[in-house]
């Protein structure tokens, strides 16, 4: 399984008459970025918005404009594009292509592809907030979703208009993103497992506004979740930290160790899996005082008490894998908490390590398994640890 889940995949880039329209190139460059070969329809609108010859330099592939075309080289261009794509994305949806979909019309190269393809369609629309609110395109899209098109989006924020409202083109990452995880159900190696994984650092709070943590930024608790999503498992992930959401990813808040451990609890009782990137708090205060602490200027002491083991109280047919962030004698003690865990394998980091670790986007990590198997893993980004991760994990499936 490559790293990239759109890698060689066709990707039919349907493109309607929206002042969003320039937004598309984007949406191609990016998935041009993660491998796909990107083919490209316009209507006869979009033209007006943003030129061919932008997509055709960008994709290497001339766009598809005029189903009367005479110089076209294919027999009938509409069925190569729609029969060869995995996935078709119409971004920017206009209300008018919307109508034409919900109808079934194909009287312009967009809704002539939409109709004679069965690959997923993923529907992005952008429109004034008037338009998107209007009954008439609520109950396209209605009709849209009721048959098993993905709409995405749109946002809320400013529109061409000036107006603020809902209707904008949603992100180029939102769309990827949403693109990704459709790719990972349809033909991901993890494709019907469950994951539960945990990220970020548990705050345990002393008063009101104080609290004991953690410098754990959680990102390489949401990497592994993103690449799992992008391998196709049904991903649950239970965060203390507020990151940027991740499409296709079930996110679950947990503040405290206690909650993380209740929440955990949960979501395992029907998981394949459990990863414990989160960096929870072994203690927590013995009393939270209700109101904020006073300044006394003089010592004070404050008694901490032990939480519960979260990955040592989830029993049963589970695999089991928790990392540690250790600063010196790194190997002694993954070594020892593998046993002392009970886990399938430690993902052991050196935290001391600037270019590593809490908060960068990079890590370098040694995977040791309880079967005695132990990878030394290069600096690499997280989102490849997590990969790596999940290569582990997945050859105990
Ligand atoms: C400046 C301008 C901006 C437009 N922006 C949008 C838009 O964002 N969304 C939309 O649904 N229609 C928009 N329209 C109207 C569509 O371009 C028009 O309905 C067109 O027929 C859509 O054709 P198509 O769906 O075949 O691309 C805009 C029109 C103009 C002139």
């Amino acid at each position: 399984m490559t790293n990239r889940n759109l890698e060689n995949k066709n990707i039919l880039l349907a493109v309607s008459g929206s002042i969003a329209a320039y937004k598309a190139v984007d949406v191609a460059s990016q998935l041009i970025k993660q491998g796909a070969n990107v083919n490209v329809a316009m209507t006869e609108a979009a033209t007006k918005f943003i030129t061919p010859f932008t997509f055709k330099t960008l994709t290497g592939n001339v766009p598809f404009l005029d189903m009367w075309d005479i110089n076209t080289p294919s027999k009938e261009r509409h069925i190569e594009l729609a029969h060869s794509a995995d996935l078709m994305i119409i971004a920017p949806a206009t209300a008018s292509t919307i109508a034409s979909l919900a109808y079934g019309l194909a009287d312009d190269s967009v809704s002539l592809c939409a109709l004679s393809t069965e690959a997923p369609r993923l529907i992005a629309p952008a429109m004034d907030h008037q338009m998107w609110n209007n009954s008439a395109t609520q109950t396209n899209i209605n009709k849209l979703k009721a048959r098993g098109d993905i709409i995405i989006g749109p946002d809320y924020g400013r529109l061409a208009s000036g107006d603020f409202g809902l209707g904008r083109l949603s992100s180029t990452e939102e769309i990827v993103s949403e693109t990704k995880a459709r790719a990972g159900k349809m033909y991901g190696d993890l494709a019907g497992k469950h994951i539960v994984i945990t990220a970020g650092g548990t705050r345990e709070p002393m008063d009101p506004v104080r609290f004991l943590g953690n410098r754990s930024s959680g990102k390489m608790g949401y990497a592994v979740a993103e690449a799992a999503r992008d391998r196709g498992s049904d991903v649950t992930l239970i965060s203390s930290v507020s990151r940027p959401l991740i499409k296709g990813v079930n996110i679950i808040n947990a503040e405290t160790t206690a909650e993380m451990f209740q929440k955990v609890q949960e979501a395992t009782k029907n998981a394949d899996a459990l990863i414990m990137a989160a960096a929870v708090s072994d203690f927590r205060f013995k009393d939270i005082n209700k109101n904020k602490i006073k300044n006394k200027d003089k010592d004070m002491d404050v008694s901490l008490t032990p939480n519960p083991d979260i990955i040592a109280s989830i029993k049963g047919d589970i695999i089991k894998i928790a990392f540690a962030a250790e600063i010196n004698d790194m190997e002694k003690f993954a070594l020892q908490k593998l046993k002392s865990k009970k886990v399938d394998f430690i993902i052991a980091n050196d935290v001391s390590n600037p270019a590593i670790g809490f908060n960068s986007d990079n890590n370098k990590v040694v995977i040791f398994s309880n079967t005695g198997d132990q990878i030394n893993l290069p600096l690499m980004p997280k989102i490849d640890v997590g990969h790596e991760i999940l290569n582990s994990l997945k050859k105990r499936f």
